[in-house]
């Protein structure tokens, strides 16, 4: 099977621009940020998200699945689809927290590495070059500055008729980059042996380019 492991920090635009790449290669896209959004939205309507330790037990009866229907994902907690429910501020806050829990972390691996055995794969996340797929085919570590990112997700959010301004979501950009990236564990940072991608100053069209590109190299 062929694996690209795409990383970066939230906003990057990783996800339009590998669901992009991988719909023109015949790969299946995994977002595997949902699958941390799952676990945070299962601990916010259990109402455990401020409790650690009740997180982790919350897991025994946890049960996340990803389903592809003409190559869209659709995340599964215990048996519903709650891929509806898991893009709000309040997820994605949950969804960092959640991901700094390593027990939480070692739950949602084999389901990862399952996926990326059976398929070929544009997987994207935050340690899949340096933790979930260290022999992936492709490492892109996909990028831009905390102003460009606030920017493009200010834009998604306005378009869905929220209710934020721009400074909070580069107030929010930044915390998510610190938790992210200060974390004790699989904290995000570019491998090695990634390729490093700055979409600050590409648009949409140029970004998604450049990493079929990146992918198209390896592939000969
Ligand atoms: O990519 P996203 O915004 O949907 O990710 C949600 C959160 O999950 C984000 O704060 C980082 C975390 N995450 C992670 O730690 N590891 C991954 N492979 C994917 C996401």
């Amino acid at each position: 099977m062929f694996n690209v492991a795409i990383d970066g920090p939230a906003g990057a635009g990783k996800s339009t621009i590998a669901k992009a790449a991988a719909k023109e290669l015949g790969f299946i896209y995994v977002d595997t940020g949902a699958l941390y959004r799952a676990i945070a939205y299962n601990a916010v309507t259990k109402g455990v998200i401020d409790d650690t330790q009740k997180i982790i037990d919350m897991l025994t009866d946890t049960n996340v699945e990803l389903k592809y229907v003409d190559g869209v994902q659709a995340v599964y907690l215990n048996g519903d689809d709650v891929s509806a429910y898991i893009r709000t501020p309040e997820i994605s806050m949950g969804a960092s927290k959640v991901s700094a829990i390593p027990q939480v972390r070692e739950f949602l691996l084999n389901l990862q590495r399952d996926i990326a055995q059976k398929n070929n794969v544009i997987m994207d996340g935050r340690d899949i070059a340096t933790v979930v797929l260290p022999n992936a085919d492709v490492k892109i570590f996909l990028f831009a500055s905390p102003e460009c990112r606030a920017q493009r997700r200010y834009k998604e959010l306005m378009e869905k008729g929220e209710d934020v301004t721009l400074e909070d979501v580069l107030a929010d950009v930044n915390q998510r980059d610190y938790q992210d990236s200060h974390r004790e564990i699989a904290p995000l940072k570019p491998s090695e042996d990634s390729v490093m991608a700055d979409t600050s100053k590409l648009n949409l069209e140029e970004s998604i380019q450049l990493i079929i590109n990146i992918i198209k190299e390896r592939i000969k």
